[in-house]
């Protein structure tokens, strides 16, 4: 209807393709965009580089006031900071502290598209259109082995396998927010579909939803 927020969750494992797939969806919809697995690779970057242990709920806590500035780094995109963000995304007061910057992104009058792992379940539970990207590890690892790759990032794809794998569990088994598909959520299985073919079905499934 014409009142509801125009919130787009979009969740996901990791390399599922779900930021690739937000991007396309904020520039469909004219909406802005947050990566929010970028909120926690800042202070898992930012903890290590200060010398604190990303596992000790202190130092992590600590690292949640990184400078904005950081967010821009290439070196959050690589793959180790990815693992330094799964383990401070388990604190508890990590993900506190990162909540309000989330919540009020979403809140923007015009409405926003979040990518992350907890946005239709914990950062935005009334969002309208919910959608949660999934693929295989392996139709992942090899996604991730072509990235780093063209980077030209040493890689081999049985250790970017089990990486996703470990990070996976991690993510599911955690107790605060874990990994998981909100129930108002529809599940886009990206494993066997182009980049274009994935992003002209959330399309068309965030239509319906904003449309309902
Ligand atoms: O999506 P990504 O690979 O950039 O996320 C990195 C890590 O950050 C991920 O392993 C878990 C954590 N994360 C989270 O706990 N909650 C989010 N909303 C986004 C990321």
């Amino acid at each position: 209807g014409p009142n509801r927020p125009r919130i787009i969750a979009v969740d996901g494992p990791t390399a599922s393709g779900k930021g690739t797939i937000a991007q396309a969806l904020a520039s469909h919809f004219g909406l802005p965009h947050l990566d929010t697995g970028l909120l926690y690779r800042a202070v898992g970057w930012h903890c290590r580089s200060r010398g604190g242990n990303p596992d000790d709920p202190a130092d992590a806590l600590a690292a949640t006031r990184f400078p904005d500035a950081l967010l821009a780094d290439p070196a959050l995109r690589r793959e180790e900071t990815g693992g330094l963000a799964s383990r401070v995304s388990l604190h508890p007061a990590v993900r506190q502290a990162l909540f309000e910057r989330q919540r009020a992104f979403a809140l923007q009058p015009g409405g926003a598209v979040l990518d992350g792992r907890d946005i239709g379940t914990v950062i935005a539970p009334e969002a309208p259109a919910k959608l949660f990207v999934t693929a295989s590890v392996a139709a992942r690892a090899q996604r991730r082995f072509l990235e780093m790759q063209a980077r030209g990032e040493p890689v081999s794809l049985a250790a970017i396998e089990a990486d996703l794998a470990e990070r996976d569990r991690r993510d599911r088994s955690r107790s605060t927010a874990p990994l998981v598909a909100a129930p108002d959520a529809v599940v886009l299985d990206t494993s066997d579909l182009s980049r274009d073919e994935a992003i002209a079905a959330a399309i068309a499934l965030v239509e319906l939803k904003l449309a309902g």
